[in-house]
């Protein structure tokens, strides 16, 4: 019997990503592609360090106003999460808004009924409904929530991954899956002093190093790769122009490797770009919200502006001038 080489069980979208990344003319991989099991191990090591504010401050704002959105929401409509992953957050909503259903939506399934059964245990007289999908495209929701009034949840300032355009898709595509009048409670990181920025992202423990040149060892891994880590550091900087913080894998010397057959060269301080995290000022937030069809209704930040919560309300389409 045929063993399966290592290459012939990988994601055939994640070499088609790497391949295509390392060869563009500024080579870059999705940042998707840092969460394998380790990676999400050492994302959620990331989510506790001193340096990395957004999760603590993030928390904080929940526990602080979900009694104000559920003020203005009203109590009882169906939740649904996109990117739910663990949930940690979710019980902090779900107290205060006491949702006649919870939907979430996440691309892994595993991870998703695992998350969904802990909160049945701690919510027993929820329904439950775990969506298995992409939610960076329109989704069919469960027949039992389709004519409930709906309030959508996407903490985490995932959004902040996407370029504004991606972005502006993803909460278009929201308001398609949720619907006119639904309500939709987002978090996202504010810009602040580049320093924090920079040094969230470039932790003193190496957390966030480790991160990022995972990707590479995931590569060697699951696509044949023979990438020498010792080659390659952990870059993360600030572009003022996008507002964002930006990682890189960046050569720490000449050096060349291949990935499943196909041979690539790097010199000396060349990078890889592996991951954009958008920063949004009150009024660029709202603009992004404003584009995809989803007007502010309230901003909620911490004393220093650091981090906001966003409760947005799907506009009706109208005629405008
Ligand atoms: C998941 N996402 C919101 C994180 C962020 O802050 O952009 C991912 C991350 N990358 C490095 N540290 C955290």
């Amino acid at each position: 019997m045929d063993v399966p080489s290592p290459m012939a069980q990988a994601d055939p979208a994640f070499r088609d990503d790497v391949l295509a990344g390392l060869a563009a003319p500024i080579p870059a991989i999705p940042a998707r592609w840092f969460y394998d099991l380790r990676g999400s191990e050492l994302f959620e090591q990331i989510t506790q360090l001193p340096e990395y504010y957004p999760t603590r401050t993030e928390t904080a704002l929940l526990e602080a106003h979900c009694r104000d959105v559920a003020a203005i929401t009203g109590i009882g409509d169906a939740v649904i999460e996109f990117g739910s992953g663990s949930s940690t957050k979710t019980p902090i909503l779900l107290e205060a808004v006491k949702p006649s259903a919870y939907v979430p939506i996440d691309i892994s399934g595993e991870f998703l009924r695992a998350s969904a059964a802990a909160l049945q245990t701690r919510f027993p007289d929820l329904p439950i409904h775990p969506v298995e999908a992409d939610f960076m495209r329109p989704i069919a929701l469960p027949e039992a929530v389709r004519d409930k009034s709906k309030l959508g949840f996407f903490p985490g300032s995932t959004i902040g991954n996407m370029v504004p355009r991606t972005a502006v898709d993803l909460l278009r595509a929201m308001r398609d899956t949720l619907g006119a009048g639904a309500w939709l409670l987002i978090g996202m990181d504010r810009i602040k002093d580049p320093e924090m920025l920079v040094a969230a992202y470039d932790d003193a423990q190496g957390v966030t190093a480790a991160f990022n040149l995972n990707l590479l060892r995931r590569i060697n891994a699951e696509l044949g790769g023979d990438i020498d880590l010792d080659a390659w550091r952990h870059m993360a900087r600030w572009n003022d122009a996008k507002a964002r913080i930006e990682m890189h894998l960046e050569a720490a010397r000449d050096t060349s490797f291949t990935v499943a057959g196909h041979s690539f060269s790097f010199r000396a301080g060349e990078t890889i770009h592996t991951e954009n995290s958008h920063k949004y000022g009150e009024r660029d937030a709202r603009l992004l919200l404003l584009a995809a069809g989803w007007g502010v209704e309230r901003q909620w930040t911490d004393t220093e502006d650091c981090f906001a919560i966003l409760l947005a309300k799907a506009e009706a389409e109208r005629f405008a001038p």
